[in-house]
C-alpha cells in the first residue's frame, strides 16, 4: 500500500473500497472481505443507506479500528441537521470517530454543514473534514467563509474525466484530489481498451489494473467498488509495478474531459 499525506498530518491509504450502490444485504460481507484482502481506507456515505452494514462489517473482520480509515458524507443541509446527522452516522458506524467527513455536494445551507463538521473536527470526534463534487470556484468561496481547510474534494474522476485542471488547484490548496467512480461504473470495457491493454500485457495486469494505477501514481486517492471478491484483490494488486512517464502520457491522452455520469452538471467538464 501507498499512502498520502493530509493537510491534517494524517495519513490516508492511496487504494480504498467504495461501497455506493451496494445493498446493505451485500455490504457487510464486501467490507469485510475489501478488509480481510488489505483495504484499509472505507468510503460510505450517509445516503448510501448501508452506514450500519459497513459498521458490521469491520467488526466482523476483527480489524483495529484505529488501523482503518473511514470515510463517510454528510447528506443532510444546515447545521443543527448536520449535528444530529453526524451522530447518527457514528451510531450506524459503531466507532467514537470518523476519520474523514465531506460535504456531499453543495447545498442552499452548505456553510451551517461545514460549522457542524468544524465543530466535530475540533471535538476530536472527525480527525479530516473536506468536500465532495465542489468544483473551483465553489471551494474558493467555502474556503474564503469557513476556519478549517478541507483535507479533500471528492470528485468523479477516471479515464475520460482526469481532472487535470480541477487536480492542479487542489494540488496548489494543499486539498487531496479523491477520485469517485474511478471505474466509471462500468468497468468491462476498460479492460479492452488497446492503450491500457497493451500496457497491461508488459506487467501481466488488467487494464483496469492499469487505470488504477494511474490514478494512484498521480497521488489521487482512489476508491473502486465491488461485490466479486475476485474485483475486489484484483483492483488491490496494484502497488508491484510502476508505469513510466510516457506510460503515463499515453494514458493522459485518452482523456476526453467529459463525465461518465453526468453529474452535478457544474462539475461534468473539466475544460
Ligand atoms: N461523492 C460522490 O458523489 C460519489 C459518487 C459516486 C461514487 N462515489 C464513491 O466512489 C466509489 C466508486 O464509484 P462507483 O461505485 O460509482 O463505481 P466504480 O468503482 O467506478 O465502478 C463499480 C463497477 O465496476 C465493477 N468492477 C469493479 N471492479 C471490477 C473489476 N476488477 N473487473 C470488472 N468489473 C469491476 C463493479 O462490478 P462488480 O461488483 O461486479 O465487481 C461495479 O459495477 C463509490 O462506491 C462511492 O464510495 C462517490
Amino acid at each position: 500500500m501507498e499512502y498520502l499525506t493530509l493537510n491534517t498530518g494524517a495519513k490516508t491509504p492511496v487504494l480504498g473500497f467504495g461501497t455506493y450502490q451496494i445493498s446493505p444485504h451485500d455490504t457487510a460481507e464486501a467490507v469485510k472481505t475489501a478488509i480481510d484482502t488489505g483495504y484499509r481506507l472505507i468510503d460510505t456515505s450517509q445516503d448510501y443507506f448501508n452506514e450500519k452494514e459497513v459498521g458490521d462489517g469491520i467488526i466482523a473482520s476483527g480489524i483495529d479500528r484505529h488501523q482503518l480509515f473511514l470515510t463517510t458524507k454528510v447528506d443532510t443541509d444546515g447545521y443543527e441537521e448536520t449535528k444530529a446527522g453526524i451522530d447518527e452516522s457514528l451510531a450506524k458506524l459503531q466507532t467514537d470517530y470518523l476519520d474523514l467527513m465531506i460535504l456531499h455536494w453543495p447545498r442552499p445551507q452548505s456553510l451551517g454543514s461545514y460549522k457542524a463538521l468544524e465543530e466535530y473536527y475540533h471535538a476530536g470526534k472527525i480527525k479530516a473534514i473536506g468536500l465532495s463534487n465542489y468544483n473551483i470556484q465553489q471551494t474558493k468561496d467555502l474556503i474564503a467563509q469557513t476556519e478549517v481547510m478541507p483535507a479533500v474534494d471528492q470528485i468523479e474522476t477516471n479515464l475520460h474525466l482526469q481532472q487535470g485542471k480541477m487536480h492542479d488547484f487542489l494540488v496548489k490548496q494543499g486539498i487531496v484530489h479523491e477520485a469517485w467512480s474511478p471505474l466509471a461504473q462500468g468497468a468491462r470495457v476498460l479492460n479492452n481498451d488497446p492503450i491500457l491493454k497493451k500496457i497491461g500485457q508488459k506487467y501481466h495486469k488488467t487494464g483496469i489494473q492499469v487505470l488504477l494505477r494511474f490514478l494512484t501514481q498521480r497521488q489521487i486517492m482512489t476508491i473502486p467498488r465491488s461485490i466479486n471478491p475476485a474485483h475486489i484483490r484484483a483492483n488491490f494488486d496494484i502497488f508491484d509495478f510502476q508505469l513510466t512517464a510516457d506510460e503515463m502520457k499515453q494514458i493522459q491522452t485518452l482523456d476526453q474531459h467529459r463525465s461518465a455520469i453526468g453529474w452535478p452538471s457544474s462539475m461534468a467538464v473539466d475544460a
